[in-house]
């Protein structure tokens, strides 16, 4: 059984081992994210509160009469007060049934979720039946993290690469903010990046460029602090704010005549959407093709066999196929976890706990700063 609480996610599982990966049995995930999008960001004092609230619920939905061999969790990084909540838990549970400790790290939980085997009936393009084939790349990006991380085995992790200030989630969520979007930001920068149809895109694509730091730079460090400044730039210049939709566009509620009186007009709320959608698919253009980069970067400097994306980033379906492109047509294969395992989830503790098998004493504490590797 494993528990998961670094952030605003409270959730527990019941895994077990399946050849060389594992099966999900039961897993539960309650989220406080609402909560926080008034804030437009995590409240840490608010993301803890609402772990005591839901921790023993989820536990109980997920466990139903399981009789399990082991309690996993995970005991960082995260905020230190949602995971005193899990870890505190684990230990309580652990002592109270005679079961060993698993610690796990929330990273590696985000990458091996890739080791989450789908059911027969439920292969897809996303999902597969097979592991990941060592050794591998594992890209994760999350809201904290941005790393490329050479895994010669299980345990056998390098860290070769990554962002050396901001991670890619964390631009999205600022990208967002500025842009008037929800928290969290990553979604809603998908959803209204795929609104913009390929004519519009390719009429207008050149006129709010924004940078891809570092993307000609040999080395595989990336860098995203940038990028928040250049669109604030672009949404305060005078093209930006000035920007109307060119008059050739088919679309009549752009740009309308009016034909009572023969003065043209314009919908300014289709208008300043349409420019807000378009800064946000290329700012989505603009990440993604530095992450592909420097992911191809990395397949070119290391004999691998397969390539692995983790993390809350993952849920997005441009990297995902794009990715996915690549690293096939570099002849190497490409994993990358079901939509519910790329959140945090408590299905990727329960893999690391058997997979790694870690053993923790009952003074565990959590380390809200653990490094991936
Ligand atoms: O791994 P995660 O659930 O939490 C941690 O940070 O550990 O990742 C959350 C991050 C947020 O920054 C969120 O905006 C981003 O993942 N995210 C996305 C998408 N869904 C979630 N970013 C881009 N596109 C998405 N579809
Ligand atoms: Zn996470």
């Amino acid at each position: 059984m494993a528990i998961e609480s670094t952030c605003d996610e409270t959730a527990a599982a019941v895994v077990e081992s399946f050849g060389d990966g594992v099966r999900v049995l039961k897993s539960v995930v309650a989220s406080s994210v609402e909560m926080h999008e008034k804030y437009g960001g995590i409240v840490p004092e608010v993301a803890a509160r609402e772990q005591i609230k839901s921790i023993i619920p989820v536990i109980t939905e997920a466990m139903s009469d399981e009789e399990v061999d082991a309690v996993a969790v995970s005991y960082g990084p995260g905020l230190m007060g949602s995971l005193l909540v899990g870890v505190e838990t684990a230990k309580v549970l652990a002592w109270a049934w005679k079961k060993p400790l698993l610690k796990v790290n929330h990273m590696a939980a985000h990458v091996m979720a890739n080791w989450i085997l789908a059911e027969s009936d439920t292969v897809s393009q996303w999902h597969t039946d097979t592991v990941p084939e060592l050794p591998a790349v594992g890209l994760v990006v999350s809201g904290g993290h941005t790393d490329l991380i050479l895994m010669e085995s299980l345990t056998k992790w390098t860290w070769i690469g990554g962002t050396r200030d901001d991670a890619v989630g964390e631009a999205f969520d600022k990208a967002a903010r500025i842009l008037g979007l929800l928290y969290p930001g990553g979604p809603e920068i998908e959803k209204a990046a795929s609104k913009v149809t390929e004519k519009e895109w390719k009429t207008n694509k050149n006129k709010f460029k924004l940078p891809r730091p570092l993307i000609h730079d040999p080395g595989l460090e990336m860098s995203f602090s940038g990028i928040k400044a250049a669109i604030a730039r672009v949404v305060e210049s005078k093209e930006y704010k000035d920007w109307i939709s060119p008059f050739g566009d088919q679309r009549p509620y752009q740009v309308g005549n009016d034909k009572t009186n023969g003065v043209r007009f314009l919908d300014c709320a289709r208008n300043d959407e349409l420019k807000r959608n378009l800064v946000a698919r290329e700012f989505s253009e603009a990440v993604i093709e530095v992450l592909v980069k420097k992911t191809m970067m990395a397949i070119e400097q290391y004999r691998l066999k397969s390539v692995v994306l983790a993390g809350g980033v993952a849920a997005n379906n441009k990297l995902r196929e794009t990715l996915k492109h690549e690293v096939e047509r570099a002849g190497l294969s490409f994993h990358v976890p079901e939509l519910k395992y790329c959140g945090d989830n408590a299905a990727m503790v329960g893999a690391v706990a058997i997979l790694r098998r870690e053993e923790a004493e009952l003074d565990l504490k959590p380390e809200p700063s653990l490094a991936t590797v």
